[in-house]
């Protein structure tokens, strides 16, 4: 057992039990192990047989329960201390030597100011715990592509998802060598067990949490949280914070992207890339299933929610999905929004913050249309359909393998990526954002992604529905300045022979009573068969002030009886608005301006914009034949 391995002597584990002569690692876990304090530290292998232990441990702990076996075969519900259950941005730290890199958009500390933060954070605050040394690799294991980190955590909860999400264990000793790159990836829970003191089933400090990158550095420190993005630090933490600062160093691009591949009836496959913001539909449009009627077309699934995107020596753009596994919202996926979810989340999956069903298995809001007669509810209490709270929390996920999705592609974990010949940008936005829109060229898809709108949602801490603007999906995890890295997009661009065309996609506009207009989900294959038809010169567009549009006739409507007048109004542009919407753009880039940040591209965009709006109609809306 892990927990027999104890010593009063963690130090002279590390040598003794130390599976890898690398110098720089050996430091790296000392030094932590005599600043934290453990009572034992233990080496993670990845193997089975040590995920089974991990997972007994967690069930004898109070942090798993263990689902009925015939109906959820080895997986495990965890619920979270109701104070720790999703991102928190107000607590994410990025630390460059100046602040002007960091940008307007993140919270940034003197570097040094915050290594003596941690430092006393870190001291003794993994008491009564075991140190857990956790290789992983983001990417395939070996690709050039890939990139190796290592996380020192005091928590098995953390050890048991990594195992899902990355390739972990061994293996990545072997990939490492003696003296190979790694990012060093320091976690805690920051709750210290003192001789005696019970332990909580979710040991956590969120009184005082910090997510901090040392960007230049290409470190990171997590401390208080055990939830998700803030813990599982190969996530946003190194392959979009840490990986963005390195990709505009490196000249490629680390992005919140799902990756998908589109096949037409003749066999043809295109793949694209998309971002949207937290819980905006990534992981559905990766595992999309079209409408029966549209025969002959299929999606195939990369990855739902990173892309580390390469350029090519033809020129083209290739993406992989650094990551393993779904850490997938679970309220809303059903059998009929998202099958391939339900089905990848079938059997060896970790659940966190659903609800318990009598028989054993999980519920979560939208999972069925009749709510079960009682559950017991994320906080471990008993709900009825009459409860006034949801059973799962609104931000509850699922940690599922990506190699259970029923529609991964057979080039999932191709080292050199897939090409990607279109890219989308989608927020959530009720009013005033057309269902799709083709930018006219490069650098006014740059523009488009930079201002993209969206109403915040439950995956972080604070008010959801509330709009903000989240370039490019990526206001939470751009490891840089913003104005900087909008450059290096268009810098990229320059380069490329073989450009992805620019999409802005909304699937999200609402009618007076608060309905969607748009059904979404599998429905959303009538916009992508449009853009892999854009992409392949075979579909028309007509130029509306914000760019290209399909009209109705240029969408497969096969199936679903959507009447034209009700396409039109989701693709109508409003005069007034639109120049509302120019002023507040304006507004959004000063402090880039100021910072003398704002490419000089985004001017003229802005400025021929405000052209075209102001020679439009009133009222501007997709000819009608
Ligand atoms: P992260 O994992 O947080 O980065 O998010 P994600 O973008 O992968 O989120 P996900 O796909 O899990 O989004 C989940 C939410 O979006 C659920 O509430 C879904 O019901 C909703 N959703 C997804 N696609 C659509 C759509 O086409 N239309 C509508 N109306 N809702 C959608
Ligand atoms: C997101 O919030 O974008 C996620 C979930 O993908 S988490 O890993 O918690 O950040
Ligand atoms: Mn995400």
């Amino acid at each position: 057992m892990i927990e027999q391995q104890i010593t009063n002597n963690p130090t002279a584990q590390i040598t003794q039990q130390a599976p890898t002569s690398h110098k720089k690692v050996l430091e790296f876990v000392e030094k932590f192990t005599s600043l934290c304090e453990p009572k034992a530290v233990y080496w993670c292998d990845g193997s089975d047989e040590e995920y089974k232990r991990i997972c007994d441990l967690l069930v004898e702990k109070g942090t798993f329960t263990k689902l009925n076996p015939n109906k959820r075969p080895n997986s495990y519900l965890a619920r979270s201390n109701p104070k720790d259950v999703a991102r928190v941005e107000a607590r994410t730290f990025i630390c460059s030597k100046r602040e002007v890199d960091a940008g307007p958009t993140n919270n940034w500390i003197d570097p040094e100011e915050m290594r003596e933060k941690l430092m006393g954070l870190f001291k003794g605050c993994m008491h009564g715990r075991t140190l857990y040394v956790i290789p992983f690799s983001m990417g395939p294991l070996g690709s050039k592509l890939s990139q190796i980190g290592i996380e020192l955590t005091d928590s098995p909860y953390v050890v048991a998802n990594m195992r899902i999400m990355t390739r972990m264990g061994q293996k990545v000793w072997d990939v490492l060598g003696e003296d190979g790159f790694f990012i060093p990836c320091c976690h805690s829970v920051g709750s210290p067990l003192e001789e005696g003191a019970p332990d909580s089933s979710w040991p956590c400090n969120p009184e005082n949490t910090y997510i901090v990158h040392f960007p230049e550095t290409r470190e990171i420190y997590s401390f208080g949280s055990g939830y998700g993005g803030n813990a599982l630090l190969g996530k946003k933490c190194l392959a979009l914070r840490i990986a963005s600062k390195m990709a505009c160093d490196e000249d490629w691009l680390a992005e919140h992207m799902m990756i998908s591949g589109i096949e037409s009836p003749d066999g043809k496959k295109t793949y694209i890339a998309g971002a949207f913001p937290s819980a905006c539909g990534k992981t559905n449009l990766a595992m999309l299933i079209p409408p029966k009627e549209m025969t002959g077309w299929k999606v195939s699934t990369v990855g739902d929610d990173i892309a580390w995107i390469h350029k090519g020596e033809d020129g083209a753009l290739y993406a992989i999905n650094p990551e393993s596994g779904f850490f997938g919202v679970a309220p809303g996926t059903s059998a009929k929004t998202n099958k391939n979810a339900m089905e990848s989340c079938r059997a060896n999956t970790i659940f966190t913050n659903v609800a318990l069903t009598d028989d054993g298995d999980v519920w979560w809001e939208g999972m069925t249309d009749e709510k079960p007669a009682h559950l017991i509810d994320w906080r471990g209490n008993d709900w009825t359909p009459e409860s006034p709270t949801p059973a799962a929390h609104p931000n509850a996920r699922f940690t599922a393998p990506a190699s259970q999705c029923p529609t991964i592609d057979d080039r999932w974990e191709d080292p050199n990526g897939v090409k990607i010949e279109a890219f989308l940008f989608g927020g959530r936005m009720s009013h005033n954002v057309p269902l799709v829109i083709q930018s006219f060229n490069w650098a006014h898809g740059v523009y488009l992604a930079s201002v993209m709108g969206s109403e915040k949602t439950a995956a972080a801490e604070g008010t959801a529905g509330e709009i903000r603007r989240d370039p490019f999906a990526m206001l939470p995890f751009c490891g840089y300045n913003m104005g900087d890295y909008f450059s290096h997009w268009l810098n990229i661009g320059r380069e490329l022979s073989q450009m992805p065309l620019i999409f802005r996609v909304n699937w999200f506009q609402k009618d007076e009573e608060g309905h969607f207009m748009w059904p979404g989900f599998g429905d959303n294959m009538r916009v992508l068969k449009w853009i892999v038809e854009r992409v392949r010169h075979t579909a028309n567009a007509v130029e509306c002030p914000l760019g290209l549009m399909p009209e109705y006739e240029d969408l497969d409507w096969r199936g679903l009886d959507y009447p034209q007048e009700k396409f039109v109004e989701l693709m109508t542009v409003d005069k007034a608005e639109g120049l509302r919407e120019f002023e507040s753009q304006r507004l959004f880039y000063r402090p880039f301006a100021e910072e003398q940040r704002l490419p000089k591209e985004f001017v003229h965009e802005l400025a021929l914009l405000e052209l075209r709006l102001e020679r439009s109609d009133e009222v501007w809306k997709p000819r009608k034949k």
